[in-house]
């Protein structure tokens, strides 16, 4: 089978936001305790942060991690998890049915923050509280000395604000399993009083507003438009979540889950559009994707403990996914998605980080490791940045359930000019023809390959795990060659491919 694919330097979609590559931290299962905060590990920091964890995260270059939550933060009180730690009390997590001890909270989490090179996104509580609370945390995280919040944090051991730019007006706020659940109309005005508010104390911050948590809610795509009518221009950005499963061990349907992504999107860039007009508003308004990842592995053994059969447990596994070689296809296609919308997806975070849904896992005492999807994640990461390029793409194609025509080779470009650097991530999804894919290269000047790392299994189901953590790893390619102008690669069935091209 050939592909063949047209790059032109000024054909761009827009310059990516490198927000794309966000991820999120919720205080669920083991992604805290026991992933990045454990005191008694061999090698915690003097705040108790594992170091292990800490390196694999920085490797990544996240630019923003959301945190708190998720489902927990609709029942959360920040003030908790400040003070003494002593003093702070163990609540009842009802999102997930565990125990919250409280021993890591904001401070914690900031100075976790800066280790790892990241900045906070923070989530605000609009489930079982409402504006008061959401002015307060905003007002001692980001207040000055001198007012009741920002002596009280001074008080804590903070006298300087932690300057949080990012935002969530609560999460999932369409669920009805949200604590706090509302309607469209419930929401929005409650969402535009809280940013009216929040913009009293600061202009500038930017605020996410939440969309639909998935594209199968039977409010979806009403919602946006109802809640946007509501506060359009109070906010920044609306919140979009979804979630990748192969129940049905199909891997021609799973892998074409990223056309319903891409639909998803255009969808609400449209219905941004639509409330855009009838507001005759100056104001473009972006799509904060901040939840997004394969989750289903772990759903049976999750059961026990949300059912409640345990009792409160603090930090048990939950959501531990094992993620697959068939998974690494999928977030590749993702990330790709993300790069091709990204002239409307400004942010998105890889939900979640560590342990739970998630590319990093640890043993408590014992050790972290790299789950297969930390590599396409990673690659994305560190390479593209730049501008997102408009490719021509012509390749064979496979109809699905989701979408017809869905080309066996999923592909991005990304210039990045100051690197002298073009890279792509292609994917190819058939399960046993080698494709020959042919790039033509318009406008970059001389390239020669600078590098080429190729993901490649036996078994789909292959995983990394504590006892081999190495199991599923990239390889150097050797397939990959540039002449005449042309990029030529071989992609094996089944596979993820990293091209770069030095440009002179
Ligand atoms: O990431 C796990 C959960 O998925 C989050 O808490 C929630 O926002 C979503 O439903």
């Amino acid at each position: 089978m050939r592909a063949t694919v047209t790059a032109h330097r000024d054909y761009r979609i827009a310059t990516i936001d490198n927000r794309i590559y966000g991820a999120f931290l919720e205080h669920l299962g083991r992604a805290i305790y026991t992933g990045i905060y454990e005191p008694g590990h061999p090698i915690a920091n003097a705040d108790g942060m594992r170091g292990d964890v800490i390196e694999l995260v920085r490797a990544l270059k996240i630019p923003v991690v959301r945190y708190p939550g998720g489902n927990f933060v609709s029942a959360y009180n920040w003030e908790d998890g400040v003070g003494p730690r002593d003093k702070r009390p163990t609540r009842l997590d009802l999102a997930w049915h565990t125990s919250e001890s409280n021993a890591v909270g904001i401070h914690e989490f900031a100075g976790w923050c800066a280790s790892v090179g990241s900045e906070m996104m923070l989530a605000i509580n609009l489930g079982s509280r409402g504006l008061d609370e959401a002015r307060n945390f905003v007002e001692y995280v980001n207040g000055p000395v001198g007012s009741y919040w920002g002596d009280l944090r001074k008080a804590n051991g903070r006298a300087e604000p932690f300057g949080v730019k990012h935002w969530c007006l609560g999460n999932e706020m369409d669920g009805p399993w949200q604590v706090g659940h509302k309607t469209a109309h419930e929401y929005g005005r409650l969402a535009n009083e809280v940013a009216k508010t929040l913009r009293a104390f600061d202009p500038n911050l930017q605020l996410v507003v939440c969309g639909s948590s998935h594209s199968d809610m039977a409010t979806y795509p009403e919602w946006e438009s109802v809640v946007l009518e509501h506060c359009y221009d109070a906010v920044d950005y609306v919140s979009l979540h979804m979630y990748f499963a192969n129940r049905d061990k199909n891997t021609a349907e799973f892998l074409a889950l990223n056309a319903k992504l891409d639909a998803y999107i255009t969808t609400v860039a449209s219905t941004i559009e639509f409330v855009r007009a009838q507001k005759r508003s100056k104001k473009r308004i972006a799509i904060s994707f901040d939840e997004w990842n394969v989750w289903y592995h772990s759903n049976a053994q999750d059961k026990e403990i949300l059912s409640g059969a345990k009792g409160w447990p603090h930090a048990p596994p939950l959501l531990e996914d094992v993620y697959n070689f068939e998974d690494v296809l999928q977030v590749g296609c993702i990330l790709n998605t993300f790069i091709r919308r990204s002239d409307v997806v400004k942010m998105a975070c890889i939900a979640q980080l560590v342990n739970v849904i998630a590319p990093i896992m640890t043993e408590p005492k014992g050790k972290a490791w790299r789950q297969t999807i930390y590599y396409p994640y990673y690659f994305a990461s560190l390479f593209g940045r730049g501008a997102a390029l408009r490719l021509t793409v012509d390749s064979p194609c496979y109809d699905s359930k989701v979408a017809d025509n869905v080309p066996y080779v999923d592909i991005a470009g990304v210039h990045d000019e100051e690197a002298r650097a073009l890279t792509f991530f292609a994917i190819n999804r058939h399960s046993a023809e080698t494709i020959e894919l042919e790039v033509s290269l318009n406008g970059f000047g001389a390239a020669t390959i600078a590098d080429c790392q190729v993901m490649t299994a036996d078994n789909l189901e292959a995983v990394n795990t504590a006892k081999a953590p190495m199991n599923v790893t990239p390889k150097k390619g050797a397939n990959a060659s540039v002449a005449d102008g042309r990029l030529s690669a071989k992609l094996a069935p089944y596979s993820y491919q990293l091209i770069r091209l030095a440009l002179s």
